[in-house]
């Protein structure tokens, strides 16, 4: 998790690193900080987001920073990143977790003061106890610093970058010199996506490789829209919106491929994914038992590969970011056992794709906002498209009358009310059946994530196994059933409504007809999306960075 951003060049470099964790901070948002050169290195940091920061007055040409989200030590000013060595000579930033910091402490740096709770400290402290030339001594933390770390380092007027497991890049342009976490961040110019074990020293405009791991600078341009709300009040909202061109533009990026090739040969199909990602998974899981293939699907933290992975064996990894280190970490033990892997995700240069066969890309544009939306819509519809190639070769979709009909949808739905009704809940039952089941395992994810309720989905007929016992008359149960027979849910509903309990049909926000049953879940989670959005407002929460959480989840 976490963002890093330096520039060196002949910008402001203060502004230009705000800037660019302005872009970051999906990566989380618990406190921040930037390191600028001004005759020695100096921070400034604050906790909670960006704006918090007092910009100095000085001009710089030398700056970087971070945007956190805390895993090593509370959220407070001493963990704030960037960190500066107890003789105030080395300073930096960093995404990843160093495994071995307590063994460090209590060894090699047992002598020296420290004063935060990060494992991120020893790094600058290991460099000012180290000896010798400067270049060496950030050549040799390879060999003491265990675990995933992408760093930036600065030691007066230089920057150092280094990349373990976590990702960082250089790109470099007529404005100076960028170093970002995330390539969306970056502007066009010369990209080079650093390799495992990279070393790159930076001062004034000479980048130098000072490891023996081969770099690429390859031109990149960045057609991704920056960070601009239009005329919405959030990202979420304006995801959810985006939902029907998002799904447009990945029917064009996805229909000319051979679905039927994908599966060639394959036996058996494993979904893997976290989250929302893992949701969209079970969605694709039942379209693939629809059409009859052995699939199941798996959380990625309680995948376990074990032994080889058999040749007509598929993994599909799902993943919007590409980043998730569950996920990422599953891909490289399949990839091991020289397993077959398909990658579906919105980020077609992350670090999940180095491990796949495959990779279908969901053009969903970026999504801001830390709740998943149009992903999960683009995913599904990934599958549901994958899905309905594989069922009849010649399908065909009729994209524009898809694409108006979802907008029409979308535009309809008047969620506010329920919103206000159910904004003071803090808690919420929710029972559907069949697939609408996997409909609300992701409602309830918005909602819980968004609106800090407590929700509990299930399957409607398992109510009186146990759960009954929560109904009484404060109670709130949110069902839903899409499907033709409108009584499948009665029992249960009647026997919350027997308890004094009240039941919203979720159903009846769907205004949509004759969907096609593979998109159907589509339609069914967009009045969820939208009442998790409305509530968090009436609430008056941040819906877009939801405490404790952030975008991407790269640590395990
Ligand atoms: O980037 P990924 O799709 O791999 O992320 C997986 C989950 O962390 C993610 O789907 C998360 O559950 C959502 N942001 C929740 O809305």
């Amino acid at each position: 998790m976490c963002g890093i951003y330096g520039y060196i060049g002949k910008l402001d470099a203060y502004d230009e690193v705000f800037k660019g964790l302005k872009l970051l901070q999906y990566r989380g948002y618990d406190s921040c900080g930037i390191a600028y050169y001004d005759n020695g290195i100096k921070t400034i940091k604050a906790v909670g987001p960006l704006n918090n920061l007092k910009k100095p007055k000085i001009l710089c040409n030398l700056a970087f920073g971070h945007t956190r989200w805390a895993t090593n030590g509370e959220v407070n000013l001493f963990n704030t990143h960037p960190h500066s060595s107890f003789d105030n000579k080395f300073f930096v930033v960093h995404n990843g977790i160093i495994n071995n910091a307590s063994e460090l402490k209590n060894t090699i740096l047992k002598d020296v003061p420290f004063s935060s709770q990060t494992d991120t400290e020893v790094v600058v402290n290991l460099l000012s106890v180290l000896k010798g030339d400067i270049d060496e001594r950030v050549k040799s933390l390879f060999n003491y610093l265990t675990g995933s770390y992408a760093l930036i380092i600065g030691y007066d007027d230089t920057i150092y970058v280094l990349k373990k497991f976590s990702p960082i890049n250089i790109l470099k342009n007529d404005k100076g010199i960028y170093i970002s976490s995330d390539i969306a961040s970056l502007e066009s110019g010369e990209l080079c996506q650093l390799k495992d074990y990279s070393i790159f020293k930076i001062k004034d405009n000479d980048i130098i490789n000072l490891s023996d791991v081969k770099a690429d600078f390859v031109p990149y341009v960045n057609d991704i829209e920056k960070l601009n709300l239009g005329n919405f009040s959030h990202f979420m909202q304006k995801e959810i919106y985006e939902t029907p061109a998002a799904i447009r533009s990945t029917y064009n990026n996805i229909k000319n491929i051979n679905f039927y090739d994908c599966v060639k040969n394959i036996k058996k199909i494993t979904l893997v994914g976290c989250g929302t990602a893992y949701h969209s998974c079970l969605i694709g899981c039942e379209l693939f038992k629809e059409l009859g293939y052995e699939v199941d699907c798996v959380l990625a933290s309680n995948l376990i590969v074990n032994g080889r992975v058999g040749r007509n064996h598929l993994h599909i990894i799902v993943s919007q970011s590409g980043e998730t280190a569950d996920c990422i970490k599953i891909a490289e033990q399949i990839k091991k056992q020289r397993g077959k892997i398909l990658v579906i995700t919105n980020e077609p240069k992350s670090t999940i794709t180095k491990f796949a066969n495959k990779i279908i890309t969901t053009k969903a544009n970026k999504e801001i906002a830390v709740a998943s939306t149009k992903t999960y819509s683009c995913q599904v519809f990934t599958f549901a498209y994958f899905c309905h190639k594989l069922k009849d070769a010649n399908y065909h979709l009729d994209i524009e009358t898809f694409e108006k009909n979802l907008k029409d949808y979308i535009s309809n739905i008047d969620i506010s009310t329920l919103a206000e009704m159910l904004k003071n809940k803090d808690k919420m039952i929710m029972i559907a059946k069949d697939i609408d089941y996997l409909t609300i395992l992701e409602a309830s994810l918005k909602i819980r994530e968004i609106d800090y309720v407590y929700t509990l989905p299930m399957y409607s007929g398992e109510l009186k196994h146990g759960t009954l016992s929560l109904v009484d008359s404060d109670s709130i149960v949110l069902s839903l059933n899409t499907d033709n027979d409108k009584s499948k849910l009665n029992n249960a509903i009647n026997e919350i409504e027997s308890r004094g309990g009240s039941v919203v049909k979720m159903e009846n926000y769907i205004l949509a007809e004759n969907i096609d049953n593979f998109y159907k879940t589509i339609y069914s989670i967009i009045p969820f999306q939208l009442l998790s959005y409305e509530i968090a407002i009436k609430k008056q929460l941040n819906p877009d960075m939801p405490r404790n959480l952030a975008k991407s989840v790269t640590v395990e």
